[in-house]
């Protein structure tokens, strides 16, 4: 076991926290030391400010039972506890858009590969060797017995120096393959390489078809991260580096051929939607379209009938290309915005579809209906027909202002009587 003094003094400028995390701290560090429980920062945290790379959130782990400390801390901080999971973490809500895990020092069981782990409470060291790779299972103490010190058991301070992400032993795949995802998002992120123990690794979890047993759930959480956790100039990086791991091939899932103009309209498509659109654009954005990896991806049965019966209709027949241009925006607007998107990745529809996105959709006579009635058209079907046509012209270019627009109804109107 490595052991290094560190005062916690080199170690906060890298800590960027609201000013209620440092005073909340300051009082666990305190409790904690009253009750003789050894307190520390795991994970994330020691290896980013090691790497001298801003901390942005605490994985805070106790050597004890936090439930002994909790009501003194919600007490005393005013603060709210905002869940607590059956892995002995609790979320805190420490300000608004802050919040903070509270993790207990554990061991994991997995009882079978791919499958969520049974936890019990345990100490530093099995928590240490529980963890994903050599670099995330570095502590640094804020109480005695390892008050303001690295402790190492793992040579991951080495690894850091090398730049290597290296697993903690061989079966950590078949425990839970998402880690694999996630160590490829630490090799692109921090610019590292994989150790030799990846590779092996991997073809440990294939024994077992560990990825195949992953569930849709925690795949589709881990492929968000990508999106949502990294940086998007980085996403080329993780999917290329994805591809060659054969990742998602081990999951079950074909990867679609992604060309740059791909990412394009996914940057466009991240402004356009809600975040769950974006979501399910995004799993669509990295397959092709097929009932099993609709299924791998948890698409209920509802949803892949209607994203196949759509698909069918562009790509099994041919009958988009014979409609009128208004016509093919009424189809699009009838679709979801994230399967339109998901559209225009298709060469043979991107061009179109691309206009529609930025254009056509926006598009709308200036002339309402409100104007139709007051030129003395009748209330009904006529008003709703008339504004299509105007529409379509507007599209098509015939019309370019209101203007234009009244004069067209006056003669629309002059002809029928
Ligand atoms: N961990 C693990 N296996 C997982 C997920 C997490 O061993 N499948 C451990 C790792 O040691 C990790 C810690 O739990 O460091 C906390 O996980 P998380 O918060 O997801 O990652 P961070 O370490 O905080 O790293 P980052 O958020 O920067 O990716």
């Amino acid at each position: 076991m490595k052991t290094i003094y560190i005062p916690f003094e080199e170690v906060k400028p890298f800590l960027v926290l609201p000013p209620k995390a440092f005073a909340f701290l300051h009082l666990v560090r305190f409790l904690a030391r009253n009750k003789g429980y050894f307190l520390y920062l795991a994970g994330g945290p020691v290896r980013d400010f090691l790497l001298k790379r801003p901390v942005k959130d605490l994985d805070l782990v106790l050597e004890g039972d936090w439930k002994e400390l909790l009501p003194e801390i919600l007490k005393e901080k005013g603060l709210t506890l905002l869940f607590q999971s059956p892995f002995l973490t609790y979320k805190l809500k420490i300000d608004e858009g802050f919040t903070l895990d509270l993790v207990t020092a554990r061991k994991e069981i997995y009882p079978e590969p791919a499958h969520l782990p049974k936890v019990s409470p345990s100490d530093f060291k099995e928590d240490i060797f529980r963890r994903d790779f050599t670099i995330n299972a570095l502590i640094y103490g804020l109480t005695p017995p390892y008050e303001e010190t690295l402790v190492d058991l793992v040579s991951g301070l080495a690894d850091l120096k090398k730049g290597l992400i290296r697993p903690l032993h061989l079966k950590s795949f078949v425990d839970d393959p998402t880690r694999a995802f996630r160590g490829v998002r630490y090799k692109v992120r921090l610019r590292f390489d994989f150790a030799e123990e990846i590779y092996l690794a991997l073809s440990e979890a294939d024994k077992v078809s560990s990825f195949k047993k992953l569930s849709a759930q925690r795949l589709i959480n881990e492929l968000l991260l990508f999106l949502f956790k990294e940086s998007l100039e980085d996403l080329p990086l993780l999917l290329e580096e994805t591809k060659r791991l054969k990742l998602l091939n081990r999951t079950g899932l074909v990867l679609r051929k992604i060309s740059p103009k791909d990412f394009e309209i996914l940057e466009l498509a991240l402004i356009e939607l809600s975040r769950k659109e974006a979501e399910k654009f995004f799993l669509l954005f990295l397959v092709e379209i097929s009932e099993e990896n609709l299924k791998r991806l948890g698409f209920s049965e509802k949803e892949r009938l209607r994203l196949l019966k759509w698909w069918n209709y562009f790509f099994k027949e041919d009958s988009f290309f014979k409609l009128g241009i208004i016509e093919k925006v009424e189809v699009l607007e009838k679709l979801p915005l994230y399967f339109v998107f998901r559209l225009s990745l298709e060469e043979t529809y991107r061009e179109f579809i691309l206009k529609f996105l930025k254009e056509l959709r926006f598009v709308k006579p200036e002339v309402t209906g409100y104007d139709l009635l007051s030129m003395g058209v009748k209330e009904g079907e006529t008003i709703g027909k008339i504004l299509k046509e105007l529409r379509r012209r507007r599209i098509e270019g015939e019309l370019r202002s209101k203007e234009e627009e009244l004069s067209f109804v006056k003669t629309l109107i002059f002809q029928s009587f």
